[in-house]
């Protein structure tokens, strides 16, 4: 059983230089700066943040390990490792807690190269490009997440439950979550036929 109150925060390649590091994209506070904004709304929602930041792949890897079965929630920006790291995908995938990837800038609104997140499959869901907002964001998100888990989710909206897969659980694949086309679903019926919705389902 994992410690409810116990968030990851993880930080990839090259956040160790945030500050420093093109501050056009990423802004002018370091690390450590995002580290306690975190740590503040953690403490103020009941939560505890550890914080692990690693340039090796590796590292990050043994990191998700390690939180399986004691961390609540893993908050992970992953830097370039984003968009290449299948083995942080697969550590992420066999983490059972929520996961909310995390970015400084936007990165759909950049390179190419950034347009594909191998993290983003594996997590509840993304907060992108609202710069250092974005960490305690992030915190919130987990905490929504976590009290609509641990209350229950009857009564609660779409979105405040999550349809990442859990270990355990198969892979989605993507035509399952594909709403029928606009204006198919409210075309009458052949009798016997089931309607787009029960057909995707
Ligand atoms: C980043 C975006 C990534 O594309 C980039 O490689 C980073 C930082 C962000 O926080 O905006 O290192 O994750």
């Amino acid at each position: 059983m994992s410690d409810q109150t116990l968030i990851l925060l993880l930080s990839g390649p090259n956040l160790n230089l945030l500050g420093d590091r093109e501050p056009a994209v990423y802004g002018h506070a370091t690390l450590a700066d995002h580290v306690a904004a975190a740590g503040k709304a953690a403490a103020a929602l009941g939560h505890e943040v550890e914080h692990v930041q690693s340039n090796h792949e590796g590292d990050l890897i043994e990191a998700v390990q390690q939180a399986r079965g004691r961390a609540a929630a893993i908050v992970v920006n992953a830097g370039a490792l984003t968009h290449t790291s299948w083995a942080l995908h697969d550590a992420l995938a066999a983490f059972d807690g929520v996961v909310i990837e995390l970015h400084l800038s936007n990165p759909a609104a950049r390179e190419p190269f950034r347009h594909t997140s191998v993290v983003a499959p594996v997590a509840d869901g993304s907060i992108a490009g609202f710069g250092a907002l974005g960490y305690p964001l992030a915190i919130e998100a987990v905490h929504r997440l976590l009290t609509a888990r641990i209350g229950g989710l009857a009564g609660l909206g779409h979105a405040e439950s999550s349809s990442r897969p859990r270990p355990g659980m198969g892979y989605p694949g993507r035509h399952e979550y594909r709403l029928p086309p606009r204006g198919r679903s409210a075309r009458p019926r052949e009798p016997g036929q089931p309607d787009a919705a029960q057909a995707v389902a």
